[in-house]
């Protein structure tokens, strides 16, 4: 192996390097579960992968093989959806909507995880740390390449971004880096996720720091009104309006560019929770104007957990101390590179996140958004035409996104959820009685999905619980 090759062929160097290692142990192997076992024969006894304990009572999961993906769609395929959905492992007659949990992960996808791994440790005698060398773990490197590769999706620049953990790390940071003294006050929902907001609660017990909630509208479906009670809020000591981009619960898309807007207007910093944003909605950095964004990738950008995202202008960025450090903490020439000093951590969920965010341009980012917004307003047309089917989330088209929260009168919401799986293997989330069940519709779900939802729920009316 070449070791002086250029930084930015690190990820060809070592799938090209993994293969020329499996077909070591496998001429002409490039069948993934074949060549694991031949790995393992080696080692000792055939074993298969191992199953995951299961909790109490539970079924065990069988071992699912790996499997190369099939071949991807043309554009222009009439089944160009079903042929999509065939890139996921989920299982024929089953429907995932839980993507406000955590996203499925493409077979491409994980498959880069596990063979870049797999590379890691059939190569890592030739890690000589030669400077051009490839890095064989992240939390002390710049990864300017995959920063900017993310940053385009969000318009912004790759110095501005930070390749963390997930949402909860990048709140944070921003809660906890900002300095803020007694009696400032922060101004935020009451529907927050709670990693999107116990930071403030913390400054607040710790430093005498005012959090104030704005009590949401259910449902929301008028933005003049959310901005309004933002607007009521304010004071001469509010600091920052913190606002989920997509609210966890309700599923409302807030009018981030005009609260951001108005935090500025009265000198507060816009802090953004975007956990659910990026690969639902635009998530466009510049526009929303916004001071500070963190967001997970492993729901709708479907790359697998363990990655997160810090966003933060280059102008605010000097606002915000590092409180998780390493030897770059105090590098301001390379903006976010403070903030990813996170110390050893697993390079292929890197090259994962690289590959999630191919896997979604190869889609195209408008047909993804296109999509999800489609199949959403197809659960929401259906729900209206039932008489005691109740959304809990916006219908309004600005407030409106992929996920909707619906309930029915009558019907206890884990009820809903049970009832769900059990007549159709749809898989949502109950979010409490008050709201309902959540379902987020992704690039994963079909028409047909949507309509069966909409049956249950009415065979559901005639014989409530
Ligand atoms: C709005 C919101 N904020 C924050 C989080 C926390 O995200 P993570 O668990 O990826 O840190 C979530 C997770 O569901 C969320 O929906």
């Amino acid at each position: 192996m070449d070791s002086r090759l250029p930084y930015d062929r690190l990820w060809a160097v070592r799938l090209r390097s993994c293969s020329a290692s499996l077909s070591e142990v496998e001429p002409g192997g490039n069948d993934w579960s074949r060549s694991a076992l031949t790995i393992s024969r080696r080692a000792g006894p055939a074993r298969q992968f191992p199953t995951r304990p299961a909790r109490p009572g539970a079924p065990a999961a069988a071992p699912v093989p790996l499997s190369a993906a099939p071949p991807w769609p043309d554009d222009s395929d009439p089944q160009f959806w079903d042929r999509i959905r065939d890139q996921f492992y989920i299982k024929p007659g089953e429907a995932y909507f839980n993507t406000g949990t955590i996203g499925a992960t493409p077979r491409p996808v994980l498959e880069r995880v596990i063979e870049d791994m797999r590379t890691l440790q059939a190569t890592i005698t030739r890690w000589d740390w030669s400077p051009n060398m490839p890095n064989w773990i992240s939390g002390y490197s710049p990864e300017v390449a995959l920063r900017a590769k993310l940053a385009k999706l969000v318009n912004a620049d790759a110095s501005e971004i930070a390749l963390i953990q997930n949402a909860t790390m990048g709140m944070n940071f921003l809660a906890h880096g900002l300095d803020l003294k007694a009696g400032d006050e922060i101004i935020s929902t009451n529907q927050e996720h709670p990693s999107g907001v116990c930071g403030w609660q913390m400054r607040a017990k710790r430093d005498g720091v005012i959090w104030k909630p704005i009590t949401m509208p259910v449902p929301a479906n008028d933005p003049d009104e959310i901005v309004h009670l933002y607007e009521q809020a304010i004071t001469p000591r509010t600091r920052a309006l913190s606002f989920p981009h997509i609210i966890s619960p309700t599923a409302v898309v807030m009018p981030a560019k005009r609260l951001s807007a108005l935090a500025h207007d009265h000198g507060c910093l816009a802090v953004v929770d975007g956990a659910d944003g990026i690969g639902q909605v635009k998530l466009d950095m510049k526009d929303i104007g916004c001071d500070a964004c963190f967001s997970s990738p492993h729901k709708w950008l479907l790359a697998p957990p363990g990655n997160g995202m810090l966003y933060i202008p280059r102008e605010k960025q000097d606002r915000f101390w590092t409180t998780l450090d390493s030897s770059e903490w105090d590098n301001h020439k390379d903006g976010m590179y403070r903030f990813m000093q996170c110390g050893t951590g697993n390079m292929s969920l890197l090259a994962a996140l690289d590959a999630a965010i191919d896997f979604h341009n190869r889609i195209g980012p408008e047909r993804v958004r296109a999509r999800i917004k489609f199949l959403a307003d197809r659960l929401r047309t259906g729900l209206q035409q039932i008489p005691s089917a109740r959304i809990s989330s916006p219908v309004h088209p600005e407030l409106a996104g992929g996920i909707v929260v619906h309930r029915l009168e009558g019907v206890p919401a884990q009820k809903l959820q049970d009832e769900l799986w059990l007549r159709g293997q749809l898989r949502v989330r109950s979010v409490g009685d008050a709201l309902g069940v959540r379902q987020s519709c992704m690039i994963y779900n079909s028409e047909g999905e949507i309509d069966s939802t909409l049956e249950i729920v009415k065979a559901l009316r005639a014989t409530p619980a």
